[in-house]
């Protein structure tokens, strides 16, 4: 794609941008951007002006989790979203000293598994791990 270029950036408009672009809901305004200052590495794909594109990973170096991984609808299915992550990837690798390994994790949107798995992600439970879990808390208002 013609001036298609990946920005190790994400600035809160675009992330609400993109998130609506998916019809994800929004966070309220100063727990985005907290969450967007303590990300460890974020990316963005633009095209021209237009952002279509966003991935971050949070953690701490031992463990990544990949989270906001999202492609404008219009510009789904033309290879951005494996550029996206393939970028995150690669800063991961990049980091990483003799002896040490990190792992990357994620959940996976529904139906979505074929995509992370083509990029080298293997699904839990497996022979080793149980189930992934998680839980969630709300605010006093919400
Ligand atoms: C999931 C998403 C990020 C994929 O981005 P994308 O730019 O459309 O994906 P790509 O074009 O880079 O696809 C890469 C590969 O994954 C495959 N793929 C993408 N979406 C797929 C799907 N839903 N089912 C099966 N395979 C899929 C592509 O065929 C392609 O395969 P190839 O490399 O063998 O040609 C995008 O569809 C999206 O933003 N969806 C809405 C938000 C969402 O669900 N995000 C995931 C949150 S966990």
């Amino acid at each position: 794609m013609n001036n298609l270029h990946l920005c190790p950036c994400l600035g809160y408009e675009t992330f609400c941008e993109l998130r609506r672009s998916v019809g994800w809901d929004l966070r309220p305004e100063p727990q985005g951007r907290a969450a967007l200052a303590a990300t460890a590495r974020a990316v963005t794909a633009w095209q021209d002006d237009t952002p279509v594109g966003m991935a971050r990973l949070v953690g701490d170096g031992i463990y990544w989790l990949l989270v906001d991984v999202a492609v404008r609808p219009s510009f789904q299915n033309r290879g951005i979203g494996r550029l996206l992550v393939e970028d995150l990837l690669q800063w991961a690798q990049n980091r990483l000293q003799p002896g040490e390994k990190v792992t990357v994790h994620l959940v996976s949107a529904r139906g979505r598994e074929p995509f992370y798995r083509g990029l080298g992600f293997a699904s839990i439970p497996d022979a080793g791990c149980g189930a992934g879990m998680r839980r969630t808390l709300l605010g006093p208002d919400r």
